[in-house]
């Protein structure tokens, strides 16, 4: 494996990526954990991260210099590099030119690391000090116009640095660089792959959970259904999964999941039918945030109640997904720095006292679709779109009630199934409907109507944090329209969405 040390910088989860698509493990700390578990942890290099600081200033994160005894390759990027060179007792300072953006890179030396790369490249560069002075064993392997050590190396120890970052696509033959590293510096073999991965996940569920039973919120999302089947395959009946249906789904979901479940993977599962209960507690209600609120307080009250049923059990399995670790993890905490829960499930794990199982937690969601493949999970649940725990009742603006539910099922459900018909589904982050708050007149048949309005919400994204409206094909959107205006009564509008994120959010509410 391959250990990167996070030192703040925001492409961390870049170098982690490219890393793992060379089929390598590799896994990101906080630069303040304890030698020992690094050495315990056996890997075959180290990357040191870039980050925002600067070395000098007093609380700028720094790793045990052990490190550098390990005789284990160490590729420093940036500050990474900064702090390895004066680790050894080299001089970094701040440089009269920030340098920020493409530079030319010239190759003086190939170093083992530019192997096969052309003497001029372009590379990114993001930094304010530099390098002025190298210590004994290191040379410069190349320089750009405003830098002169952009790259150096002490081949004999085999520590690199790079002032750039290789792991942004702007630095062309990076992928290269990282490449050349893993396999002919670090001895790396191409061995994580989503088989490995479950293999010896569902030993170590199995060892960890040694006969005890599982519990398991599910939601439906690729998250859960994934972490269900991996510790299925582990401990098979030990394992339970809830299912709150809190009448706020798309249509035909709830029996849809059951039916998935129960009869074609045989996984025990509990379907809580807590519509009422729901519905009830947000009847006229109207604030956004209040909803939200009360939706979390009952799932956690109705899942608290099914969880107490089932005896002896110990274990909470949560789908956690790497980015939310590693967001959370502050770059000069150790590795206990708080862990954000999952949003689906958020706060339960506190009040119930049980140990978290979170079998996915250094995967990438690309990583758990291809770990959802492998275990068989139905095509339609792998490449399932993100859906918001409080459900349809965010999709409700004004009060949420059985009619306007029924309503904008009907609604998402033409949408959802013109959709996949277009082929569009995997290629939009999400796609829904909305129903406001509000009705316009129309005519239908010489008579006139008085109705409401569906707008309609297609978004593409890589990760939910900004995102832009989908260009979604005008003969698609005409026949969305038609069909919602003609087959759905209480629908005599409907208008399509085109703001993106920021400034507005993927969901309205
Ligand atoms: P926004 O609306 O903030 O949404 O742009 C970003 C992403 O998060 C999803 N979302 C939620 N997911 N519980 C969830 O599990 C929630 O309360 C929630 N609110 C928003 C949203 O669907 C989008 O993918």
């Amino acid at each position: 494996m391959i250990l990167i040390i996070d030192f703040g910088s925001q492409f961390n989860q870049l170098i982690a990526r490219r890393v793992r698509e060379y089929s390598v493990y590799c896994q990101i700390d906080p630069p303040g954990i304890d030698i020992e578990y690094i050495k315990s942890l056996n890997p075959e290099g180290i990357i040191l991260s870039g980050g925002p600081s600067s070395i000098y200033e007093k609380k700028s994160p720094k790793i045990d210099k052990r490190i550098f005894d390990l005789k284990v390759p160490v590729l420093g990027i940036c500050y990474g590099m900064q702090f390895m060179i004066d680790a050894f007792g080299g001089t970094v300072k701040m440089s009269k030119r920030r340098e920020y953006g493409f530079a030319e890179l010239n190759i003086r030396r190939n170093a083992g690391l530019f192997k096969g790369i052309e003497k001029r490249t372009q590379c990114w560069m993001s930094h304010g000090d530099s390098i002025q002075k190298l210590p004994d064993g290191f040379s410069i392997t190349a320089s750009t116009e405003n830098t002169k050590i952009a790259a150096a190396a002490n081949t004999k120890k085999k520590l690199y640095g790079l002032q750039f970052h290789p792991e942004v696509v702007h630095t062309v033959k990076g992928k290269n660089m990282l490449k050349t590293f893993l396999f002919d510096v670090c001895g790396c073999k191409r061995s994580w792959t989503m088989k490995s991965f479950a293999d010896d996940t569902t030993a170590r569920i199995k060892d960890e959970v040694s006969g005890k039973k599982v519990i398991l919120g599910l939601s439906g999302g690729v998250d859960s259904s994934v972490t269900a089947l991996l510790i299925h395959r582990a401990i098979g009946k030990k394992l339970t999964c809830i299912f709150v249906d809190n009448g706020l789904l798309r249509k035909d979901e709830g029996k849809k999941l059951k039916e998935t479940f129960k009869k074609h993977l045989r996984i025990n599962i509990r379907y809580v039918n807590a519509r009422r209960q729901f519905l009830e507690a947000l009847s006229g209600v109207t604030d956004p945030e209040k909803k939200r609120k009360i939706i979390g307080k009952i799932f956690v009250d109705v899942f608290e109640v099914e969880a107490g049923k089932i005896k002896g059990a110990t274990f909470l399995a949560q789908g956690t997904l790497y980015p939310d670790i590693i967001e959370s993890q502050s770059a000069f905490g150790g590795p206990t720095s708080v862990i954000k829960s999952h949003h689906n499930v958020g706060g339960l794990p506190k009040k119930m006292k049980l140990n978290l199982i979170e079998p996915l937690k250094y995967l990438f969601k690309d990583e758990v679709r291809l770990l959802g493949k492998e275990l068989g999970l139905d095509e339609n649940l792998v490449w399932r779109q993100p859906f918001p725990g409080p459900g349809l009742a965010i999709r409700i603006i004004g009060e949420v009630t059985p009619r306007r539910l029924n309503i904008l099922r009907e609604v998402d459900a033409i949408l959802l199934e013109e959709i996949r018909e277009s082929g569009y589904y995997r290629k939009l982050w999400q796609s829904f409907a909305v129903l406001l708050p509000l009705k316009s007149v129309g005519i239908m048949g010489d008579k006139r109507t008085y109705e409401n309005i569906a707008s309609i919400r297609a978004v593409t994204s890589k990760d939910a944090m900004t995102a832009d409206w989908a260009r979604l094909p005008h003969k698609l959107l005409a026949k969305i329209s038609n069909r919602i205006i003609n087959e759905i009564r209480g629908v005599n509008r409907v208008v399509y969405d085109i703001s993106s994120k920021p400034p507005s959010t993927i969901e309205w509410e």
